[in-house]
């Protein structure tokens, strides 16, 4: 087991840094910890502030395969942990020579060979340590949730035919969730917690350099004022770093030099998603623009 391990807390600022994530510090600080004392880590925050791309971008870092969990509604562990590939027992229960007894094909059947596995049995399993990401936890029910405390309290997995599967290797976990609903207190007690939140200024402002570097400097800088503007309405969605990387880009693509009041009003729909949100933004930002 020869992955990396991050040395200290400025290691993995710049780690994710290289990987392209631009962490604030309590993001690099959680992670270093996640990483060293393999505890699984609860990210929590609005929508759009980069939960699942740090589990990515910590995949890259720390150059270990990503494993995804996608929650969903009535996720259950056939799709999560693992299941018997009942077609593949069936033509083997078919397969078997006339005589051979029940005991030898029921031996056979519930083997390694013809059972299915799902995401979080294959970051178990896996030889490689992995990086796990289970995405938005806060969509599963609490039965879901129950199941996972096994798992991240042991790492380890019982299944009623086989017996116990341990993991070889300790996975990093993050689990995200974007607080639909509460989770259970049993669970947060197993994680260490992040709350990423919008960032400020400065900091925003890099992260859309980065993914819109031709974006001229004075263009950028109103971007981010403007956008923090809209944050402080009340609004029923305010806009996330996805779209002032999404507004950054368009007005790149449009050849904007300023955010004028006109260009606010053209694009404004790129930050902006609901109609009575649009109402309030062209007339409180809008027309601060045009003064
Ligand atoms: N610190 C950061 N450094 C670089 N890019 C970032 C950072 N934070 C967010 N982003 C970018 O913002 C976008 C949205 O991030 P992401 O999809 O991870 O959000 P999320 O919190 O998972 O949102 P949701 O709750 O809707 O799933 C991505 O394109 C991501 O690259
Ligand atoms: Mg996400």
């Amino acid at each position: 087991m020869s992955a990396t391990l991050p040395a200290s807390v400025d290691d993995v600022h710049a780690g994710l840094r290289a990987a392209g994530y631009l962490p604030g510090e309590s993001t690099a600080l959680v992670s270093y910890l996640a990483a060293r004392l393999g505890k699984p880590v609860l990210v929590e925050g609005p929508a759009g502030v980069g939960k699942t791309e740090l589990a990515k971008a910590l995949s890259r870092y720390l150059d270990r395969r990503l494993v995804r969990l996608q929650c969903y509604e009535g996720l259950d562990e056939a799709k999560a942990l693992y299941e018997w590939n009942y077609r593949k027992q069936l033509l083997r229960i078919q397969a078997e020579a006339e005589g051979t007894g029940w005991d030898a094909v029921q031996d056979d059947i519930f083997g390694e060979e013809f059972l299915l596995s799902r995401p979080l049995m294959q970051a178990i399993a896996a030889d490689e340590p992995v990086v796990l990401l289970i995405d938005e936890i806060d969509k599963t029910d609490q039965e879901f949730e129950a199941m996972l405390l096994e798992l991240l309290s042991d790492f380890q997995i019982t299944i009623p035919e086989l017996g116990r599967i341990e993991a070889r290797t300790h996975p990093v976990v993050l689990l995200t969730s974007n607080n639909t609903r509460e989770l259970t207190e049993a669970l947060k007690r197993r994680c260490l917690y992040l709350w990423l939140d919008y960032p400020d200024t400065e900091h925003e402002l890099e992260i859309v350099r980065l993914h819109a570097p031709e974006l001229g400097d004075t263009v950028a800088r109103k971007l981010v004022d403007v956008v923090h503007q809209v944050r402080e309405l009340d609004l029923k969605k305010p806009p996330s770093i996805a779209e002032s990387i999404d507004w950054a880009r368009a007005l790149l693509l449009l050849g904007a030099d300023d955010i004028s009041q006109d260009v606010f009003r053209e694009t404004m729909s790129i930050i902006v998603k609901h109609r009575t949100d649009l109402d309030t933004v062209a007339e409180r930002v809008g027309v601060r623009l045009a003064a």
